[in-house]
Order: structure tokens, then C-alpha cells, then sequence
């Protein structure tokens, strides 16, 4: 069952990684955490017990699960058979704290069910990623549209409002996050709300599919014109967490910077369409299965440039793992960020071990080297972690990655799947000084 969440151990360890190891054999994917998180957020819509199946081991739903239960709910996350059981009461307490929500930036997606269920919300503004400014205008403007008040007091957004009525929402920027507060809103207001410029991320899919089922009405799922139109009451149900497609595309790049062949199972590849599509111009083949996809490498990957957009774009999320593969590529790429203007953080510590990355603005060059050679890293956010493991199943030596506990929060059982697929890691506390 699930351990305490005070006694997380991820503080303080690091995974030493051995490079020139080819990576082979099948690996299994989890619920998406970015969707499981709003899931579980979407259950406080519905008085009663909603389950959510195929959640992900990691340390984000024990944050969530902890701010449900402060909220008044019963929850129980059962690790091993990846579920979570949510009773929600009549009235939940509307106000999530700092201490859980600086933890996770994704707490603010509490926002809109409980000002739709309590008439108020008081949640602190969030920490998270350390990877930009990431701004809540688009969510606090869209909410003021459908005749939230709301203000900032104190380091907590407060929204209130008798009765949310529904309105003509379009997004300057098609933001996830403030597509999901305001789904979330509009699905108990009073009447019909549209959102124009909608993110359309399979998340957000998978939230809108959930809510449908109890008892919403949402027109245009998967396009970024959403009509909601408010009914009085929803109801619990039992859904399923749509897989993880970021932590599918990591294996995928793993599979092409180690010459390597990996089966992703459990997995669906047309949620992942353009960074297939680069890993196939890299050199790699990529083959459908049943459930998953193979990614097959043979020879040296070529250098592939990225610009990352919103759904369908290539995902921000697979950024840094991708410059990690241009790092040992033949010939140089550019890679341009269009999200998260900190994300080339991650860079400085990839030049460690021996990467040639240039970086201005929002554009990055990286001149694919040999080879690069294995040193101690610090992780700065979850897929900057994921992005020097990566690096590291290939630098020469040993590569030592501080910083486990961002890398945890998006990856279940990373050690053990490397391990099946060849790779020499370990994981260890660090030495006390
Ligand atoms: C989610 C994902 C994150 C992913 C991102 C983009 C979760 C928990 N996280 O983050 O992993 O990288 O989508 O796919 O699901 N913005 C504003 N004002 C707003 C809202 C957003 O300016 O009100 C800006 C942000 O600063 C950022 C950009 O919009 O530059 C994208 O943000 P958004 O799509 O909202 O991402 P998140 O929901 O935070």
C-alpha cells in the first residue's frame, strides 16, 4: 500500500549510471501522471467513490492524494494494483495549502471543480518544475468570464462565486492547464460555455472522456473548439489513466541513443506522432505492435532539429531527451523551445559531460560529438533528469545523476526497467558530508 508520504527517501540519492550498454528487450508504460493528477482533481466534481485505474507509482499522486484528503475526501492508493479510490463528500473544504501545493505545480487543477462545487476555492499559488515563469492569467481570465471573483492575497489565489455561468472563453495560448480548470468549471455551470483555442493533448481527451462519462456534456473532444454545456449534478465512475506517451517517447529515444531495441508496451504511438517521425529521419525504424511499438537503432543517430508546440507539435516534454540524442548525433540540429523558456537549464549540466550546446533565447545548437564522457549531474526537473540518464547509458565511465526525486516523479520504477533492458544503474543515498 502506500507509504507515508513524509518518509519519501528520494531526497539525497543519486543513480550512477554505466555508459555502452546496448539497450534491448520490452518495457511497460503507466497511466500518464499528467493526466491522472487532473483525474483525480475531475473525481471531486461527483459526491461518492470514484476509482482510476492504471495509476503510476510515483511520488506526485501521494502528493494529490494527500491535498484530496485535506479537502475532505477518503482516499486509497494501492500502488501495486495501481489504483485509486476517492470518496468525495457532500461539500469538500475548498482550500489547498501551501505546503502541498508549493510541492506540485499541477494542485491548481483543484481549482475549478472546487469553485464549481463549494461556490469557493483557496489555493495557494504553486510552486512546481523549475522551468519558467508559468503564469495563471489564462485561467483566472477565463474563470472572471463565467462571473468568478478572484484574487490574490496573501500567496493564495481566492475564487469565489454564487453560481458559474457559462461564457465565450478563447485562449490567447492553448495552455493545458488552463484548458482543464476551465472543462473543469464549465462542466456544473449554468448553461453553455465555449473554448476557442482549446488544448487538445491527449490528457486532456482523456479528462473530457472521463467527465462525459459522469454525466457531462462536452462537444468537440481532441479539437480546440470545446462546447460545455453545464448540467446540475455529475456522478462517480471507474476510469482507466490514458498511458503515458512522454514516458513511452523517453523509452523510445533510449532505445535509439544506446543502437538498441526496445518493445514500449501498453503504450499508443499515434500520441506521439512528430517524435516518432524524427526518431524514423534519426535513422531509427519504429514498428506498431498489438499494444505498444518497437524502436530499432543500428548505426549512429542523425542530428534532427526540433521546435516544440502545443499537441500535435513535438511535446516540450520530450525536449531535453532529444537534445540528449543530438548530443552524440552525426551533424548539428537546432532545437527551439517554444513553452518553458528555463528548460535549456538542463544544457550547462549536459556540457558535463562533454556536450557541444549553444543556447540563445529560445534556440539551442548542439553539434553531435563521438562520444561523451560520464560525470556527476544534477537533475533540475523531471524530464531534465530523464534527459541526462539518457546521456549517461552512453557517455563513457560511470555517469552520476543528482537530484532523484524530480526524476521520481514522473518515472516509476526507472531502475528496475533499465536493469531488465540491459543497463548497468544503480541507485544509492548519497554520502553524508
Ligand atoms: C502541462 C504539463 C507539462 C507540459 C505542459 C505543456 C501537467 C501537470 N504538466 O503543464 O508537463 O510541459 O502542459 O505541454 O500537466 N501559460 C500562461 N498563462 C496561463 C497558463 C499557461 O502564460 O494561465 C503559459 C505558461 O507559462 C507556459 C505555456 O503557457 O509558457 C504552457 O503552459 P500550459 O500548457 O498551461 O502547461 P501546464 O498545464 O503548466
Amino acid at each position: 500500500m502506500e507509504p507515508l508520504l513524509e518518509t519519501h527517501p528520494e531526497a539525497g540519492e543519486v543513480l550512477r549510471v554505466g555508459g555502452g550498454t546496448r539497450l534491448e528487450g520490452t518495457v511497460r508504460v503507466q497511466g500518464a501522471k499528467n493526466s491522472v493528477l487532473k483525474l483525480m482533481s475531475a473525481a471531486l466534481l461527483a459526491q461518492g467513490t470514484t476509482t482510476i485505474t492504471n495509476v503510476p507509482n510515483i511520488l506526485d499522486v501521494k502528493i494529490m492524494s494527500e491535498l484530496l484528503r485535506r479537502l475532505g475526501c477518503d482516499v486509497v492508493y494501492d500502488v501495486e494494483a495501481g489504483t485509486v479510490v476517492i470518496t468525495v463528500p457532500e461539500r469538500p473544504h475548498h482550500r489547498a495549502d501551501y505546503d502541498l501545493v508549493r510541492r506540485m505545480r499541477a494542485s491548481i487543477c483543484v481549482l475549478g471543480p472546487l469553485l464549481s462545487r463549494c461556490g469557493e476555492a483557496d489555493v495557494a499559488m504553486p510552486g512546481g518544475d523549475n522551468i519558467g515563469s508559468r503564469g495563471l492569467d489564462l485561467h483566472i481570465d477565463g474563470l472572471q468570464r463565467m462571473g468568478a471573483h478572484v484574487v490574490n492575497e496573501h500567496g493564495y489565489l481566492i475564487a469565489t462565486s454564487d453560481q458559474l455561468h457559462g461564457a465565450d472563453v478563447w485562449l490567447d495560448f492553448p495552455s493545458v492547464g488552463a484548458t482543464e480548470t476551465l472543462v473543469m468549471a464549465a462542466v456544473l455551470a449554468d448553461g453553455k460555455t465555449t473554448i476557442d483555442n482549446a488544448a487538445r493533448e491527449p490528457e486532456i481527451v482523456d479528462i473530457c472522456t472521463m467527465l462525459v462519462s459522469m454525466g457531462a456534456s462536452i462537444d468537440g473532444i481532441g479539437t480546440s473548439a470545446l462546447t460545455i454545456e453545464g448540467v446540475d449534478a455529475l456522478h462517480p465512475v471507474e476510469h482507466r489513466t490514458v498511458p503515458d506517451r512522454i514516458v513511452a517517447g523517453t523509452w523510445a529515444v533510449a532505445a535509439a541513443i544506446t543502437r538498441g531495441s526496445i518493445t514500449i508496451a501498453d503504450a499508443n504511438p499515434d500520441h506521439l506522432h512528430i517524435a516518432l517521425d524524427k526518431l524514423i529521419s534519426a535513422g531509427a525504424s519504429v514498428r506498431s505492435t498489438g499494444d505498444g511499438f518497437t524502436v530499432s537503432m543500428d548505426s549512429r543517430p542523425k542530428a534532427v532539429d526540433i521546435v516544440t508546440l502545443p499537441f500535435p507539435g513535438f511535446p516540450t516534454d520530450l525536449q531535453p531527451q532529444f537534445i540528449a540524442l543530438n548530443a552524440i548525433a552525426d551533424g548539428a540540429a537546432l532545437v527551439t523551445e517554444n513553452l518553458f523558456e528555463a528548460r535549456f537549464r538542463f544544457v550547462r549540466e549536459l556540457a558535463r559531460l562533454g556536450a557541444d550546446v549553444r543556447t540563445d533565447g529560445h534556440h539551442a545548437l548542439i553539434r553531435g560529438r563521438e562520444g561523451l564522457s560520464g560525470a556527476p549531474v544534477e537533475a533540475t526537473d523531471i524530464r531534465a533528469g530523464a534527459g541526462l540518464v539518457l546521456a549517461g547509458l552512453v557517455a563513457e565511465g560511470t555517469t552520476e545523476v543528482y537530484g532523484v526525486g524530480h526524476i521520481d516523479r514522473g518515472y516509476a520504477g526507472l531502475v528496475d526497467d533499465l536493469r531488465r533492458l540491459g543497463a548497468r544503474v544503480e541507485r544509492s543515498a548519497t554520502t553524508a558530508m
